[in-house]
């Protein structure tokens, strides 16, 4: 069923304290022209709390503690899945070509941590993980990888492991072949690999969550400050800057850039990819 904005009265005020708060909380931005998406996107989720406008959902989401159970449905209710896996694997291979060799060089046994920050289905870290298993060395070394995302919704895929013919549109077939075997429903990932990744649900805006996982020396946070401020953006890297060691690694989507913002982060090519390096 369809909820529409008239009837629930997103007057602009409320859907300016909506859009403030929800801004506030998890980073994500709508424009004022955006008023509608946002309102077909939440309007389901304003009826089954029961409540009869935004403005009362707004006030239930601001002042009653009782809606920290509500911010990951609106995660789920907001967010944009769209992932596959082999994208944009340049930056991949620059990990995998150069800053593992690197990182192990001279003998170190330390694990090397890597964070898929909004992982979304999984598709992301998978590809990391198959990328290094072809490459030798997820038998060789000890590297742990992490996938998480706001949604709890998205980190239950992942954690199924099933995946349907639009994950596969960049994958080379013999990969396909090597790693996952056909099911009624889709295409499993083999138990070896899927096994290799520890999910989690964190919000980039919380920095109690992002906490465990921004230590590690190389962060994906691939196509999700698209949907960013400017200064949501700028918050979470400062938040990973602060927290990543150095040399910190932190590879964002090609379509995105920190270049105009103040994070500390150096843009620097490494093995034909752009990287954002902390030194
Ligand atoms: C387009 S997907 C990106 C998936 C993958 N990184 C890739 O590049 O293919 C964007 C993901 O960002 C997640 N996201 C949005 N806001 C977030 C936040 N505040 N914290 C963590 N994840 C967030 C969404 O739930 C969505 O799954």
């Amino acid at each position: 069923m369809k909820f529409h904005a008239e009837t629930l009265g997103l007057s602009d005020t409320a859907f300016n304290l909506l859009c403030d708060l929800i801004h506030q909380r998890t980073g994500l931005f709508y424009e004022n022209n955006k008023q509608e998406i946002l309102a077909d996107k939440l309007s389901a989720r304003v009826v089954e709390c029961g409540f009869h406008s935004f403005l009362d959902y707004y006030y239930f989401l601001k002042y009653d503690p009782a809606a920290a159970a509500e911010w990951p449905r609106i995660m789920d209710a907001l967010s944009v899945q769209e992932t596959y896996f082999w994208r944009e694997m340049d930056q991949v291979r620059a990990l995998v070509d150069v800053l593992v060799p690197q990182y192990f060089a001279a003998g170190r046994r330390d694990p090397l941590r890597i964070w898929s920050a909004a992982c979304a289905t999984g598709e992301e870290p998978l590809s990391i993980a198959m990328a290094l298993h072809e490459a030798g060395w997820l038998a060789r070394v000890p590297i742990e990888i992490y996938g998480s995302d706001a949604s709890p919704v998205a980190i239950q895929k992942a954690q199924r492991g099933l995946y349907r013919e639009r994950s596969f549109r960049a994958l080379p077939a013999e990969l396909r072949a090597r790693y996952f075997t056909a099911e009624e429903e889709g295409w499993r990932i083999a138990p070896h690999l899927h096994s290799r990744i520890r999910w989690a649900v964190v919000n980039l805006l919380a920095e109690d969550e992002i906490a465990p996982f921004a230590s590690s020396p190389v962060i994906f946070c691939r196509n999700v400050f698209i949907y960013f401020s400017p200064e949501a953006t700028c918050r979470v890297a400062r938040a990973f800057y602060e927290r990543m060691p150095s040399p910190g690694y932190l590879f964002i989507a090609a379509a995105e850039s920190l270049l105009r913002l103040n994070t500390g982060f150096e843009l620097q090519q490494v093995g034909g990819a752009f990287v954002y390096v902390k030194q």
